[in-house]
């Protein structure tokens, strides 16, 4: 992995590089061909990582943030310190619309989310960077018991 863009130490880049790039090959995208890999460092220090999958019903497809966020969940963690997506192609290729939103639910506004492509880390975002004004739990409050 080469260091194109700096990153602390304690966000554990080169060990979620790894996860991310190990489930990206087993990305089940017969549809795309694009496959993606994420992985979450929680603040309790556990990684998960997980693929795309898509389905011959394109809708029901699933992103690879997506499943990490499940992972992390079944795994009894809510707290997402950082995140690493990996996939292919000459571009940045950053989290959809969607995954930031569901991203920003166990972030800060100072979550790191690095995207990487095959060689290493192209840039890093943070939560409010790519989501900026979201809306979030804080909104809910007083409104849900
Ligand atoms: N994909 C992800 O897994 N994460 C993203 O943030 C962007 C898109 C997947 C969904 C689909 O399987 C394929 O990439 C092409 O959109």
């Amino acid at each position: 992995m080469s260091d194109l863009v700096s990153h602390p130490a304690e966000h554990r880049v080169p060990e979620l590089f790894e996860a991310a790039r190990a489930v990206q090959s087993r990305a089940y995208a017969p549809y795309s061909h694009f496959n993606v890999g994420a992985a979450i460092l929680t603040a309790t220090g556990h990684v998960y990582a997980c693929c795309n999958v898509e389905n011959a019903a394109y809708p029901v497809s699933t992103c690879a943030e997506a499943g990490a966020i499940s992972m992390m969940i079944a795994g009894g963690d809510d707290s997402i310190a950082a995140v690493l997506t990996i996939c292919d192609g000459d571009e940045v290729g950053t989290c959809c619309g969607g995954c930031r939103q569901r991203i920003r639910e166990f972030s800060s506004p100072t979550t790191a989310i690095y995207a990487c492509g095959p060689e290493g880390v192209r840039a890093v975002f943070t939560m409010d960077g790519l989501l900026p004004v979201s809306f979030g739990p804080d909104n809910l409050r007083g409104f849900v018991q």
